[in-house]
């Protein structure tokens, strides 16, 4: 799909939302492109592009981004209230995003704590939350949120732990559209999707493993409580609360 034909299909959907609608051809990453606006003082934003050449993912990775591919969406938002208002917004977006594909497929995702969504086994959206300071001193919460919507997305030496939902990417207008009208409803004061989160957690009963301080620590994980800590229970006795970061599974196959 062209950038035209995106912007055409999705400001029909989205209406008048008071939020400004941009679609690129191409641009290094529709996060950053939200960051430069909010910067020049742009408020609300809605950015697409039908390729990125810079992705960003967590932890200063690459996200792949190839035309035709993909869905790459920023959403840009004031944060009225301070840092505390987007408390539980990657999590509520990784429901979103697992709530809008099986309305549109029906498929089903599970959820790698904390924002990877998963489907037949293999990562097939990341999600890339930022808070930025803006120009009047107000903060700006950029949600990037980018699915693999057929296997062209997939670069062939990642396609064991990498994935799609190998569906036309004609999908990528109506998943745009629920999933910025389900990200326009977020209450930080509301945490009843976590309940849903849970439910769709992969990593639940499963070996982990991850640092801290720069060690090495395995347990299995247990839960993840209201606040999205995951919760591990060490092989030496004990608990880990994890708030953020990264965990690893030694085999993921079969799940969903
Ligand atoms: C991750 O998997 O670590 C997060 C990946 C987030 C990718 C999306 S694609 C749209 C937006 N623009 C970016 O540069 N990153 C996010």
């Amino acid at each position: 799909m062209t950038a035209d034909g995106l912007y055409r299909a999705l400001s029909a959907r989205l209406g008048d939302r008071q939020l400004p609608l941009y679609v690129f051809e191409s641009l290094d990453s529709t996060n950053t492109e939200c960051a430069r606006r909010l910067k020049q003082g742009e408020r609300r934003a809605l950015v697409l592009a039908v390729t990125q050449t810079a992705g960003r993912g967590r932890q200063g990775r690459r996200f792949f981004s190839p035309p035709g591919a993909g869905l790459y969406l920023s959403l840009l938002q004031p944060l009225p209230g301070g840092m505390s208002g987007a408390a539980g917004l990657t999590e509520y977006a990784a429901v979103c995003v697992a709530r809008v594909v099986k309305q549109l497929t029906g498929l089903e995702c599970g959820i790698k704590w904390v924002n990877d969504v998963f489907c037949g086994g293999r990562k097939v959206c990341g999600i890339l939350c930022e808070i930025l300071p803006g120009p009047g001193g107000g903060l700006g919460l950029i949600v990037g949120i980018g699915v693999n919507i057929s296997d062209s997305a997939v670069p062939p030496e990642l396609r064991q732990i990498v994935g799609s939902l190998e569906q036309p990417p004609e999908l990528a207008v109506p998943l745009a559209a629920e999933l910025v009208e389900a990200l326009l409803k977020f209450d930080p004061d509301d945490r009843s999707f976590m309940q849903e989160y849970r439910a769709r957690s992969i990593l639940t009963g499963r070996r982990v493993g991850y640092l801290v301080n720069g060690q090495p620590r395995e347990g299995i994980a247990e839960d993840i409580d209201d606040e999205g800590r995951l919760i591990v229970r060490l092989d030496c006795g004990g608990c880990d609360a994890l708030l953020s970061g990264e965990v690893s599974l030694q085999k993921i196959e079969g799940l969903r």
